[in-house]
């Protein structure tokens, strides 16, 4: 059952208000729901009114009050059909449905956690709860009456502004709670439950008091003033940067312990996965808070982009998710550093967007068709939807850029938009046809361009000739020319920037060169002398380039360029070569021969203190294995690419060990743990160093010395880390494991790092390791987190423990990702994307994963979710 975006029409009736009542119970729980609706005045006069359901139970059914007949109506699991409804005048259906949040294993529609009861809707988890019009495009105002125990849930949460409570007869209590923004049901929540509380408030520009609150599990309230502190930040910005504010008079957060995702944007009423809420120096690393800083806002900024202006159908989805991703990405450039920000941005983007974007499972930004919307929920939907976002306003430049938004959302509030649309309001403010640009939320495939320059010494001219493609991907063989902005500087010998006198052969402004031809040479005049050319600065659009420059243009880059995501690009594109070389020579069974100019490039950039200290340890993390792979692109042996990698670092490690000791000793510092960008940049730096001094000594010493002396989280885990995947099954290792364990029995969200340090220690025992962690007491095979700790990062980012050529790591995943499907599909299906790259591998592994995947699509009962995946992995 396919969905296609062609087939959009909107609904025969108009839903005009929502009256939820829920009386609460863990088994049994009654929902009442009354919809007024009117039948459209294009609407045929006969259409009977459909409303989706899943797995739902009838107990009743009534029209304006009164019980229908039998045959008015058609009740299933998954749909309600009431005909012989008025031609147009409003009418009343009171809907009574009975479900059991205890068993929603599937975390969508109502369920519990840690005996809160919650509720997950987006995309189609409301019509778990009662039959509905479930889309995007059927926006309403909604009031909900919450009766429950009192005792055991003295909160009652739901959207918008709390009406009023009072007692309920034996024992219980009700609250009811207003949303005076029309809305759809995706963003509908409730919370119900006994939880600790965290508050302040914020007063917006305008001068009205908003109530924030978050509610935490009692006792953890302390690790929640962070995110308290990230959501009033946040407000601001968002005045400040966008001038959106906010709209209710309260807005609240609560975290939770089982969530399939991050966190959900619900009206008012945020839901979030308690891992990006939760923080203390003593239990959350640097990446943690930056992660709850980002999550946070974007969750925030979705009251504007996504609530207000929500999505037509979910065809849509970038149109909420890519503009949100690209406001809470230019949020933490300007909490953080930018260019540190944009080098981890771009590094996730081509780890996770661009595997995707070239395997079985690439899809549009906007894609037309889907099987299951839960795994349209992807990097290329938001990552590349936030860098087709940042394209937009590379091309119309800041102004026009800020005038389109603000037109966007003049236009477009209240509205379930389209892609189309919000392109609209900024080809209209900038008077440019965006037909071209808009081939990027159409076309599949991340295209290639291929560089290369000629210098004219005589003429004083320098010509860049550029060409793109993009590869097949699936149901799109042909693919057009695309517009594609991209940034550029011509670098002197010296390092200086040249600004030519003038240019032609296509739209070229200061800094930008607009590629829109299949093959297109543009020629820079007046000229000096032989330019270096730095292409795509501070990545102006996500592409992969075929440009081979020399070491020495490289060198000067990595030295010279002012932007600093250019200098680390340049370090990226000396390192690669040599390490992919590095594997030829591990599998040809020959010594690894290493590199000056690398070695050079990167030491000068470590040892210098001008620079950030995160931008060098940026720079000090190279390449990745998956990196070192994608840029090999098939045959892949992840053993060669590890051994390989392995003695790179190592000679590198050797080469600058002074430099790497000095480092340890002048980032070290007495002062208390701060999260802050700066403090966490130096905790960066000082534990990259380490690293390569461990490696370098091939000594866990110092990694247990620090180990011992850590007294914050980002400095524990990291030695613990060092210590385990260097230097595996040691005492020093052993104890510091143990000591972890211990240390933290009490806390699940911290030994999640315990669990997925030790699903990555590379090498075939990780087989065996993580066999062993299954069964250990505190893991919990229903709780995703858990899962994706351990198993996850197992299959996610452990290449020579999961990919083991005997295949025996794909044989356990399969049956543990058969396990998971019965209980919690979404999950099941996002753990199953780890195999998509498995045509890459050599041979031998490649058919022992085919095997794996063939028992998975060969059971029974598969989930849609799972079903899904599986036959666009096997087949494309
Ligand atoms: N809208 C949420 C966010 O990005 C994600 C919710 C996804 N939920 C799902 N079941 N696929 O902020
Ligand atoms: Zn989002």
């Amino acid at each position: 059952q396919v969905t296609s975006l062609a087939d959009y029409r909107p609904t025969d009736f108009v839903l005009e208000r929502v009256d939820l009542t829920f009386e609460l119970d863990p088994t049994e729980t009654k929902v009442e729901a009354r919809l007024i609706f009117h039948r459209r005045e294009e609407a045929n006069p006969n259409a009977p009114l459909v409303l989706d359901g899943d797995e739902l139970v009838l107990s009743s059914v009534l029209f304006d009050q009164i019980e229908i007949d039998s045959e008015r109506y058609t009740a299933t699991p998954d749909s309600l059909t009431i005909r012989d409804l008025p031609a147009s005048e409003p009418f009343e259906i009171t809907i009574t449905t009975l479900i059991n949040p205890e068993a929603n294993t599937q975390l969508m529609g109502l369920y519990r956690s840690n005996g809160i009861y919650c509720t997950q809707c987006e995309a189609e988890g409301f019509r778990r709860i009662t039959y509905f019009p479930d889309r995007p495009d059927v926006l309403a105002v909604y009031t909900v009456n919450i009766i429950a125990d009192k005792a055991a849930n003295p909160l009652l949460l739901s959207n918008g502004n709390f009406l009023g409570g009072a007692g309920y007869g034996e024992g219980k209590h009700f609250a009811a709670w207003f949303d005076p923004h029309p809305k759809p049901s995706y963003l509908f929540a409730l919370v119900a439950g006994d939880l600790g509380l965290v508050e302040d408030t914020f007063t917006t520009v305008s001068g009205r008091e908003v109530a924030l609150k978050i509610y935490v599990e009692h006792g953890k309230e302390p690790r929640a003033t962070y995110a308290m502190d990230a959501l009033k930040r946040s407000m601001t910005w968002d005045e400040e940067t966008f001038g959106r504010e906010y709209d209710l008079d309260i807005f609240m957060i609560v975290a939770v312990s089982d969530f399939n995702m991050g966190a959900m944007e619900n009206k008012g009423l945020n839901i979030f996965n308690d891992k990006y809420v939760l923080a203390d120096p003593e239990t959350a690393t640097d990446a943690d808070y930056a992660n709850i800083e980002a999550i946070i806002a974007h969750e925030y900024f979705h009251n504007w982009t996504g609530n207000r202006i929500t999505c037509r159908d979910w065809f849509q989805l970038c149109l909420k998710e890519g503009l949100t991703v690209y406001r809470d990405h230019e949020f933490s450039a300007d909490q953080r550093s930018r260019a540190v920000k944009r080098i981890g941005e771009v590094r996730h983007l081509r780890s996770e967007q661009f595997v995707e974007d070239s395997g079985p499972l690439a899809h549009p930004v906007r894609p037309s068709q889907y099987k299951e919307i839960n795994n349209f929920y992807t990097t290329t939907v938001y990552e590349k939807g936030s860098e087709v976002t940042r394209m937009i306003a590379s091309i119309l430049g800041k102004d026009l850029f800020k005038q389109g938004m603000d037109l966007y959302f003049e236009r477009h509030d209240g509205d379930a938009a389209t892609v189309e649309d919000f392109v609209q309001c900024f080809a209209d403010v900038s008077n440019r046809n965006l037909s071209q640009f808009s081939l990027w939320y159409h076309q599949a495939g991340t295209p290639h361009v291929t560089v290369s320059c000629d210098y004219d010494t005589n003429a004083q001219t320098f010509t860049v000739k550029l060409a793109q493609t993009i590869a097949a991907t699936p149901g799109q063989p042909d693919k057009k020319p695309m517009h594609i902005p991209l940034s550029f500087a011509l670098l002197a010998n010296d390092g200086a920037m040249i600004a030519p006198a003038s240019a032609s052969g296509g739209e070229v402004s200061e800094n930008l060169l607009h590629l829109t031809e299949a093959a297109q040479s543009f020629v820079f005049h007046g000229v000096p002398e032989r330019p270096v050319l730095s292409l795509n600065r501070s990545f102006s659009a996500p592409v992969i380039l075929n440009f081979t420059q020399s070491s020495d243009d490289l060198a000067l880059i990595a030295r010279y360029e002012s932007d600093l995501f250019s200098r680390w690009q340049a370090l990226t594109d000396l390192a690669l070569p040599v390490l992919c070389e590095g594997v030829k020579q591990v599998r040809a069974a020959q010594p690894v021969l290493f590199n000056d100019a690398l070695k050079r490039s990167l030491l000068a950039i470590v040892a210098d203190d001008t620079l950030e200290p995160a931008f060098r340890a940026q720079a000090l993390a190279l390449p990745s294995e998956a990196d070192i792979a994608r840029e090999l692109g098939g045959d892949i042996d992840p053993d060669a690419i590890y051994a390989a990698r392995k003695a790179i670092i190592h000679d590198i490690a050797v080469a600058g060990l002074d430099i790497f000791k000095g480092l340890l000793a002048q980032m070290a510092t007495d002062a208390a743990y701060t999260p802050d960008a700066k403090a966490a940049g130096q905790r960066a730096l000082k534990n990259a160093a380490l690293a390569y001094v461990v490696q370098a000594e091939n000594d866990p010493l110092k990694a247990a010395e620090a180990y011992a002396k850590a007294n914050n989280m980002t400095d524990l885990s990291h030695s613990l880390s060092i210590l385990a995947h260097h230097f595996p099954g040691t005492t020093e290792t052993k104890a510091a494991l143990s000591d972890f364990e211990s240390r933290f029995a009490n806390n699940a969200l911290v030994l999640d790092k315990w669990f997925s340090i030790q699903a990555t220690i590379p090498g075939e025992d990780g087989l065996v390791r993580i066999k062993t962690l299954m069964q250990s007491p505190k893991f919990n095979a229903a709780n995703p987190n858990r899962v994706r700790a351990l198993i996850g990062s197992f299959a996610f980012a452990n290449p020579t423990g999961f990919h083991r050529a005997d295949g025996a790591s794909y044989s356990v995943v399969t049956e543990e990702i058969l396990a998971i499907d019965k209980r919690n599909p979404q999950l099941a299906a996002r753990l199953l994307t780890s195999m998509r790259t498995w045509k890459l591998l050599e041979p031998q592994r490649a058919g022992k994963a085919r095997a794996a995947l063939t028992t998975i699509a060969n059971a029974n009962d598969l989930s849609n979710d799972v079903r899904d995946i599986i036959d666009r992995i096997l087949t494309a």
